[in-house]
């Protein structure tokens, strides 16, 4: 029996329909995937599966007594705890077991009547703990924090100072310690580097039970599911198998979908053309309207369309800079104590460079240091005179009331709307979402939006900051096509390997 059975779901957020008939079914130990392009409806389809929204139709059934833990950053979650003890509250029942049967060991030790009832109860819960095996609690979440790249000081921290990925992933590892039946994730690897990222997969390969996750990281997919659903147009269709297997099937699926439509074009025209001659034909006349009222009852398929609108990103250049474009020396970067050993690097025009290295270990406050964002604190900078530098946040403040609209309207007072509309168009901002606010667009669509004024600004040096996150499939190929085209020299922090790998001439790691 399936453990989650979602089934005819309909949903829209009052404009037009977002899904529409759409069944997804889960089993117990099915590693499951929800793909599809930006804005199709799968953080909401997560929502909808968890009770947080309602479906306008359909029914969505949990089996009794499954347990599920749902990734989601609007949790409320006491952040003065600190870490450590938020990862040790997963096993707050055990520690109280333990507490008990010393107790009870204690009292049975100064040998007053009855002290045998209280020492097998002190056994009984001793053999609890054995099961529960709690004798390696401290082993088991070591793997977790450390595999996810908790250092010893971030533990002790209350979780309200952890910088923000750090703190994604304190959600991330209780989850994971939790073991409930069903792990739901909308996009878990987005705050986590490469090695992380491969831990991730490691951890959800063995995982016992079963999960459902969302993600546009397709070398993690490939490693981590056994099932795909692919949410497309409303609907959602499951492809048993290996991600590689979904990508072939669903090649398949949309060839044979193209060669249905065009067969029952082809029927109706054929039919339309024989009732219209027949109708009025004494002899013929009573086949062609049987003929009509067939066709009248034809369930039509829906054309194939193409999904989403095109996406392009094109970064214009503006001019040559000398031989290096910054050089950097003994630079100190940090708060109050310095991140890291002093930096001295060069970085050459026109050169593509991925800065590596574990979360928090200070890529982005490198490059706010750079930008004289956070004051250095020691060394020196340099850049070429003549460089032009665009920066693409990780983190940017958006003011969530505007919409993609009102962002670039107040960049750019000087354009009129169609040429604002046609730039957002352009990024694959569709009209209606173009006027929505930004609180409520997709993690894709807000991506979208923060890279369109790199295609307004002329530059020769872009930083940017992991800027494939929450982007779909077809967005990053854009994104690397524009990237690849630049003239310019790119400083790049992305924890996706696929991506970097074919684009860089050389990395930089930090340690
Ligand atoms: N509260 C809301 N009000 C109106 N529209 C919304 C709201 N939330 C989401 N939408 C729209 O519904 C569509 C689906 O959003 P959703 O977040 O489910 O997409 P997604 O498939 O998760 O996309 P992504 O891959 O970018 O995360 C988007 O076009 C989004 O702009
Ligand atoms: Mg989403």
């Amino acid at each position: 029996m399936a453990i989650l059975e979602a089934s005819n779901i309909y949903f829209d957020y009052g404009d037009k329909p977002l899904l529409s008939g759409a069944d997804l079914k889960i089993n117990p130990g099915e590693h499951c995937a929800l793909v599809g392009i930006n804005g199709s409806g799968k953080s909401t389809m997560l929502q909808l599966l968890i009770g947080e929204r309602r479906p306008d139709k359909g029914t969505i059934t949990w089996e009794p007594h499954v347990t599920y833990t749902y990734l989601d950053q609007h949790l409320t979650v006491n952040m003065d705890l600190k870490a450590e003890e938020y990862f040790y509250g997963v096993y707050s029942h055990l520690f109280k077991k333990e507490k008990e049967m010393e107790r009870l060991y204690e009292e049975a030790s100064s040998g007053e009547e009855g002290y045998e009832k209280l020492l097998a109860r002190a056994e009984r819960l001793g053999n609890e703990l054995l099961e529960a095996d709690f004798y390696a609690l401290q082993a088991k979440v070591g793997n977790v924090v450390d595999g996810l790249g908790f250092r010893k000081e971030d533990l002790e921290k209350p979780l309200r100072l952890l910088s923000p990925g750090m703190r994604e992933k304190a959600f991330l590892s209780k989850m994971l310690l939790e073991e409930k039946d069903v792990l739901i994730m909308d996009e878990p690897t987005n705050f986590l580097d490469p090695t992380q990222v491969s831990y991730l997969a490691q951890y959800l390969k063995s995982y016992p039970k079963a999960f459902l996750l969302i993600s546009h990281d397709e070398g993690f997919l490939k490693e981590v599911c056994d099932v795909v659903f692919y949410l497309r147009a409303g609907k959602i269709t499951r492809y048993k198998g290996t991600f590689e297997h979904y990508l072939a099937q669903k090649e398949i699926d949309l060839a044979q979908a193209e060669k249905d439509y065009l067969a029952q074009q082809r029927y109706i025209k054929k039919e339309e053309a024989f009732i219209a001659a027949h109708i009025v034909r004494a002899t013929s006349a009573r086949a062609a309207k049987s003929r009509r009222a067939r066709l009248e009852h034809l369930e039509r398929l829906d054309a194939p369309s193409k999904e989403g609108g095109e996406v392009s990103f094109r970064f214009p250049f503006s001019k040559d800079t000398g031989r290096n474009v910054l050089t950097v020396e003994n630079l100190e970067i940090g708060y109050n104590s310095p991140l890291l050993s002093p930096i001295s690097l060069e970085i050459p025009s026109g050169s593509k460079v991925a800065l590596l290295g574990h979360n928090g270990v200070g890529k982005t406050t490198f490059l706010k240091t750079i930008l004289s964002q956070i004051p250095a604190l020691s060394g020196s900078f340099m850049f070429h005179v003549n460089a032009d530098i665009l920066y693409f946040e990780q983190q940017a403040n958006i003011n969530m009331s505007l919409s993609p609209f009102d962002y670039l309207r107040d960049l750019y007072p000087d354009y009129d709307n169609t040429k604002i509309r046609s730039i957002l168009a352009s990024v694959g901002i569709k009209k209606e979402t173009a006027m929505r606010k930004f609180s409520e667009l997709s993690g894709g669509e807000i991506a979208k939006t923060k890279l369109a004024p790199l295609t307004q600004e002329k530059s020769n040096l872009l930083l940017l900051d992991e800027p494939t996150n929450h982007l779909d499939q077809k967005a990053k190929d854009a994104l690397f096509e524009a990237i690849e085209a630049y003239p310019g020299t790119v400083i790049l922090v992305c924890h996706e390997k696929d991506f970097s790998d074919g684009l860089i001439d050389f990395e930089i790691t930090f340690s």
